[in-house]
């Protein structure tokens, strides 16, 4: 089991990009499995997450060809070829590790088959609610079973069904839900339409128009036409903005520092972060360029000293993922920051509420916890502690991050769970701890397979 040891630093001064978009990489391989043809995905992340999604795709019967590999990790460059809509029963459970978008996504997929099949995964994901897609599914006709051990959670088994179309008002705002209910409405008859309460990620929408396939928006409506065909086609996906959040807060807290992310996705439902930072008093650029329908570009950002913000409700969807390192950032900051209406952060890879809160004690931070998220009391200096990552990736990196400011070392336990999201990001820490500051110090071997 690894451990990351973290100690203050002084300065910063880099310049790098992280690793592939997560929410695109699991799109990416569904849709261009379900193409009809051959996708190059360039830049996919090599993460267990995504791996998983892959080999879910391949088990399907869409064919893989890895044309280069991050050392160490896994597939980077590589051509799936697409089935046109016609996937093949699985020979077994199909392992989705600890990824909830992985399962949803695929139960979505799965729910319109003419095959049975069955979705699987780890502790975790086996005690993360699945009725909020399972629900959606069997309103479409899907034979969809929760057969956990937890009541209605996975693994989920699926039978054989022929989906109709319906119009789903979704009770919390969830890429995830969105996603499975579109993607299941590829394979129902006439036209599905999700509502969501806020705006979520629109990663699925922008994916499919890339692969030809339209839905309409309307409002906070989204509809979708069964029965198209997807058209093959190639994909570099973005580096991470949920990744670059755990360097971006590093640098926002430390005056004087200078950080610029290359290449990494700017699309306005997963920016927020950026927009929270400036309100804490940090001076950003970001340049913006288009690639294939999504926004990509580089932030460069300047350390600054903090001070507390309110995050905004209609915030929250846009920086769910954020808020770990969100609150390690109020923690550093002067003043307070609330974060309310954040309830989804409980079911989560694991109860982030909690955890955070644990975690921001044990250095010395001031926290009041709520149901629905936590009031940071900031500007009490942190100190070095023994901490747990609790199994999840985001906590084990956010408070590699609180290392970074907090006296003494800080030890995180359990970081092997990084390589869910970030692989490599153990390298980018060590990189930041030396005080590198050139793109090759970050920069890790790849494999040429081809
Ligand atoms: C994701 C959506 C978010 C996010 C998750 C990835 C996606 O979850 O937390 O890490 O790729 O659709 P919800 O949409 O369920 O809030």
């Amino acid at each position: 089991m690894s451990e990351f040891r973290v100690t203050p630093i002084a300065k910063l001064h880099a310049e790098f990009s992280v690793p592939g978009d997560k929410s695109m990489s699991h799109r990416a391989a569904i849709l261009a499995g379900l193409s009809n043809g051959a996708c190059t995905l360039r830049n996919f992340l090599p993460s267990e997450d995504c791996i998983n999604t892959l080999n879910a795709m391949m088990a399907l019967g869409a064919p893989c060809e890895i044309l280069d590999e991050l050392a160490g990790f896994g597939p980077l460059n590589l051509r799936l070829y697409g089935q046109s809509m016609r996937l093949r029963a699985p020979n077994g459970p199909i392992d989705c590790g600890n990824s909830g978008t992985g399962m949803r996504l695929l139960a979505g997929l799965l729910a319109g088959q003419s095959f049975t099949s069955e979705l699987c995964g780890d502790a975790s994901l086996s005690s993360r609610p699945m009725g909020r897609i399972t629900i959606p599914l069997r309103q479409m006709g899907a034979n969809i079973e929760p057969c956990g051990e937890k009541p209605g959670c996975a693994p989920l088994v699926i039978q054989p069904a022929k989906l109709n179309s319906i119009r789903y008002e979704m009770p919390v705002a969830s890429a995830q839900v969105k996603s499975a209910v579109l993607l299941a409405g590829l394979f129902a008859d006439g036209t599905t339409t999700v509502v969501q309460p806020a705006e979520t990620r629109d990663h699925t929408e922008r994916l499919l128009a890339s692969f030809g396939v339209s839905t309409r928006q309307d409002g906070n409506a989204i509809s979708i036409d069964g029965g198209q065909i997807l058209q093959a086609c190639d994909f570099t996906v973005p580096g991470d903005i949920s990744s670059a959040a755990f360097w971006l807060v590093a640098a926002a807290a430390l005056p004087g520092a200078r950080l610029l992310i290359k290449d990494v996705g700017l699309n306005p439902t997963r920016t927020a972060i950026l927009k929270v930072l400036s309100r804490m008093g940090v001076r950003m650029l970001e340049s913006v360029h288009h690639s294939q329908g999504e926004p990509v570009g580089n932030i460069e950002i300047h350390g600054a000293s903090l001070t507390g913000t309110t995050l905004l409700e209609s915030e929250i969807p846009n920086l769910i993922d954020e808020i770990p390192v969100i609150a390690v950032a109020a923690a550093l900051a002067s003043g307070r920051t609330i974060i309310r209406n954040a309830r989804e952060l409980r079911v989560k890879e694991t109860d982030r509420i909690t955890s955070v809160v644990h975690n921001l004690r044990a250095m010395g931070a001031v926290v009041d916890e709520f149901d629905d998220g936590m009031e940071i009391q900031g500007g009490h200096p942190l100190h070095g502690a023994d901490l747990d990552s609790f199994g999840d990736h985001r906590i084990a990196m956010a408070f590699a991050i609180a290392g970074l400011f907090a006296t003494g070392q800080t030890v995180i336990h359990q970081t092997d769970c990084v390589n869910t999201s970030y692989p490599g990001f153990a390298h980018h820490l060590a990189a930041i701890l030396n005080q590198r500051s050139r793109i090759e110090d970050f920069t890790l071997p790849i494999l040429s397979r081809s």
